[in-house]
């Protein structure tokens, strides 16, 4: 057994030889750096890395990735560190490849309407390398600021657009990728059309730097949304969600459908001193953006709310009047995860076929009521696209320990409610540490075997982001 003092100084050792194998290469061993760049922003886990490293290029990632396999190290790969799950967290002497100094906009072509960035390049830069082309970039989540291109294709990224333009896989058109062999791959190269055998673009994205480092990823543009509108309704309860959505996607074309609960808006409210968004207070709200491109647009939607409202599915709402109206709106959806963050939610990211969505939310949440009547509940999600965040908080009082330890018990109830429905235990927030003891809720046995070989054939050595998804 090493004691702790040992296993300091061999990591010491470790970061020299890397420093005089790799001169040019950017090391860190600040004690500030270590704890920043070895976590993501779960709470639950000490970050302990060895060092934090921040290469520049794909040949850089290359040599570091060889070397470390030649010694054996485990590598982080750390992008934005805005992951929910643990996924980018360093809690056992590894050596975390911040993608921090990868940050270029490499090219754009016109004719292909494609993006060609390295991957540390933020969420809003690629927003705003679209617009400055005329077009548009659709994925978005409110840590676009400072989520990076890598990490969201390595954990397939979702946010508020994916009813209408999919996730980040639908908008990745190739990659680069470091295998844990240090090979690099460069993956469909801006194709629409190859079917050339595996795509292993797609088993890359998703696989939160198990099996490779992401050093650059081409995106595809699309043409600018129209004028959007947004409307804000309050509902008398959940089982009045499913009638609405229908009422309103009929109405018009969608690109937002997104739910929240009461005790959600006071959090909000609360944490930023906003007034209530509607006269009346209702059970649950559902927020939803719409192309608006002529006034029938919004006539049509009008009715579908005059509709709904009619049919006593809504008691009221408020429909936007410009963009700064529709990004007041916004905020009561988009702040809830930050203004709950200081009582260190424990968080579930699940999702089942929107068919079954609210059946799904209104039997989970009483099984949650009978189990654990102590535990407050928080409700929202992007449940246009069947998924649904169950947040539970901290009590004031209780230590964020103890508390994770309590709540890992409710998981077991939430996950089996998942499984019952054939669901996913993570839609969208990745595996990582957190969730990785859970994942037979939702992936066969047959299936953890293949990631297993998966994982074996790309990184035999098992230094790329060990202990996480599997
Ligand atoms: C969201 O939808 O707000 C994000 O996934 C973050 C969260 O779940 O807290
Ligand atoms: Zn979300």
């Amino acid at each position: 057994m090493t004691t702790s003092s040992q296993s300091k100084s061999n990591f010491n050792t470790r970061v020299k030889d890397l420093q005089n194998q790799l001169p040019d290469l950017l090391i860190s061993e600040d004690v500030d750096d270590l704890k920043n760049y070895g976590r993501d922003w779960t709470r639950f886990i000490e970050p302990k890395p060895c060092a934090v490293v921040f290469p520049r290029s794909t040949e850089e990632v290359q040599s570091l990735v060889r070397w470390a396999k030649d010694k054996q190290q485990a590598l982080v790969p750390s992008g934005g560190r805005t992951g929910l799950s643990g996924g980018a967290v360093a809690a056992d002497g590894e050596l975390v490849v911040s993608l921090d100094k990868m940050r270029n906009i490499i090219s754009f072509n016109a004719d292909d309407r494609l993006l060609h960035v390295q991957a540390g390049v933020t969420t809003a830069a690629v927003h705003a390398a679209a617009v400055e082309q005329g077009l548009f970039y659709p994925v978005d989540f409110a840590s676009s600021g400072s989520s990076q291109i890598g990490g969201n294709v390595a954990t397939n990224a979702g946010g508020i657009r994916v009813l209408r333009y999919g996730l980040t896989r639908e908008q990745v058109r190739g990659l680069t990728v470091v295998t844990g062999t240090g090979e690099r791959l460069d993956l469909n190269q801006g194709l629409i059309k190859n079917a050339t055998g595996y795509d292993l673009r797609h088993l890359m994205i998703g696989s939160e730097g198990t099996l490779g480092i992401i050093t650059e990823v081409t995106l595809a543009l699309v043409s600018p949304p129209p004028p959007l509108g947004v409307m804000l309704l309050g509902l008398t309860g959940i089982g009045d969600i499913m009638p609405v959505f229908n009422a309103c996607r009929h109405a018009g074309r969608l690109t937002a459908f997104e739910f929240f609960t009461q005790a959600c808006v006071e959090q909000v409210c609360a944490a930023h001193g906003l007034k209530a968004p509607l006269d009346e207070v209702c059970d649950c709200y559902v927020l939803l953006e719409f192309e608006q491109a002529t006034e029938a647009d919004e006539a049509q939607m009008l009715a579908a709310f005059e509709q709904v409202l009619e049919a006593g599915y809504v008691i009221d709402g408020v429909l936007s009047q410009s963009d700064s109206q529709a990004e007041e709106l916004w905020r009561y959806r988009e702040w809830i995860s930050e203004s709950i963050s200081h009582r260190t939610p424990y968080k579930n990211d699940v999702s089942v076929r929107i068919a079954q969505v609210t059946e799904f939310l209104q039997s989970l949440d009483q099984l949650v009521t009978e189990h654990y009547p102590e535990f407050e509940v928080l409700w929202y999600g992007h449940i246009g696209d069947g998924n649904l965040h169950m947040n539970v908080l901290r009590p004031e009082a209780m230590s964020v320990h103890d508390f994770h330890s309590h709540s890992e018990r409710l998981t077991d109830v939430v996950y089996g409610e998942v499984a019952r429905y054939k669901g996913s235990i993570s839609a969208e927030h990745g595996v990582g540490i957190l969730k990785k003891d859970w994942l037979h809720h939702s992936r066969s046995d047959a299936e953890r075997a293949l990631f297993m070989h998966i994982k074996q054939v790309f990184d035999p050595s098992g230094i790329m982001n060990p202990g996480k998804v599997i």
